[in-house]
């Protein structure tokens, strides 16, 4: 089975701050860092250091050598990316003392997809293949379509959460990997049981993760729904905890772990990366998440 990942890469401008910034105040940060990030490329490099072979797809920027450097040096199969000489997507990202964070996204060349591309990169893959999805590119609708008539396996994490996201035929998804927000705005309920009953109602064909933040996470696939605690840890960022979790929740079950074993996988894996600053360099490597578990 090959694993494709098609999705954004970011470069994360993170500042750091005393709280939140609101509306109409100015406030001091005391930091500047700008890491590797995007949900795709975060999500690739917890593939591929849960020890999975990767292939990435998506576009950077003139500014994006370091966004590719990054895929290279973390393993994953850079063939499918393509540049554009205009500017890459990016972020500001601000963290408060707590380690809670607040994201805006600039899409740049995230938001240039054609479906030329995009017929060009999933001619490299075939039935049962893996499909690992996330929402900061443009024609996620076309890609679900394509690769659905492929007979490929579909994971979606529909985050950011938009109308993007309700234009897609999301039957065709056989795994969905969301928060609590986005199970709320998916089905109208923060109730997590509510959630995950509502979503079997309307994917009966999909199974579901649903992240918790510091309440776990459930996975319910109709037959068994299974419950996994968080590990208790000092956050200073949270930035890419859910990328984390993602990508060591899919890697595990590829490499055949019962959906219990990867729930806790994950979790584990998640907990380390809020312990460290930014998105890509957060993420651990399965040897540091299995002699954590040990
Ligand atoms: O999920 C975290 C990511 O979201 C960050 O790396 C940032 O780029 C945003 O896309």
């Amino acid at each position: 089975m090959k694993v494709l990942n098609f999705g954004s890469f970011n470069l994360d401008n993170v500042y750091t701050l005393d709280h939140i910034v609101t509306g109409g105040e100015t406030i001091q940060s005391s930091r500047l860092e700008t890491f590797c990030g995007g949900k795709g490329l975060n999500q690739s490099v917890a593939l591929s250091r849960a020890g999975i072979n990767v292939w990435h797809a998506g576009i950077i920027g003139q500014d994006g050598k370091i966004l590719l450097d990054t895929c290279k040096n973390s393993g994953i199969n850079t063939d499918l990316i393509r540049q554009l000489p205009v500017k890459g997507g990016h972020t500001v990202i601000q963290v408060d003392k707590n380690g809670q964070n607040s994201i805006i996204l600039y899409g740049g060349t995230n938001l240039m997809h054609t479906k030329e591309y995009i017929n060009e990169v999933l001619k490299n893959f075939g039935k049962g293949d893996c499909l690992i999805l996330q929402n900061e590119i443009n024609l996620l609708d076309y890609i679900i379509d394509s690769a659905y008539e492929k007979g490929m396996f579909i994971e979606l994490n529909p985050s950011p959460f938009n109308l993007q996201i309700r234009k897609c035929n999301l039957s065709k998804i056989h795994l969905f990997m969301m928060n609590e927000i986005e199970g709320q705005q998916f089905t109208g309920s923060n109730v997590p049981d509510e959630i995950l009953e509502n979503m079997r109602i309307n994917f009966p064909n999909a199974a579901v993760v649903l992240t918790l933040g510091n309440h776990g996470a459930y996975y319910y696939d109709g037959r068994q729904k299974i419950f996994q605690g968080i590990f208790k840890v000092n956050a200073v960022d949270t930035t890419a905890a859910g990328d984390t979790f993602t990508g060591f929740f899919m890697a595990s079950v590829i490499n055949g772990k019962t959906p219990e074993e990867a729930l806790r996988i994950a979790s584990k894996a998640a907990s380390i990366a809020v312990t460290r600053p930014g998105a890509v360099p957060s993420i651990p490597t399965i040897t540091e998440v299995i002699e954590e578990l040990e």
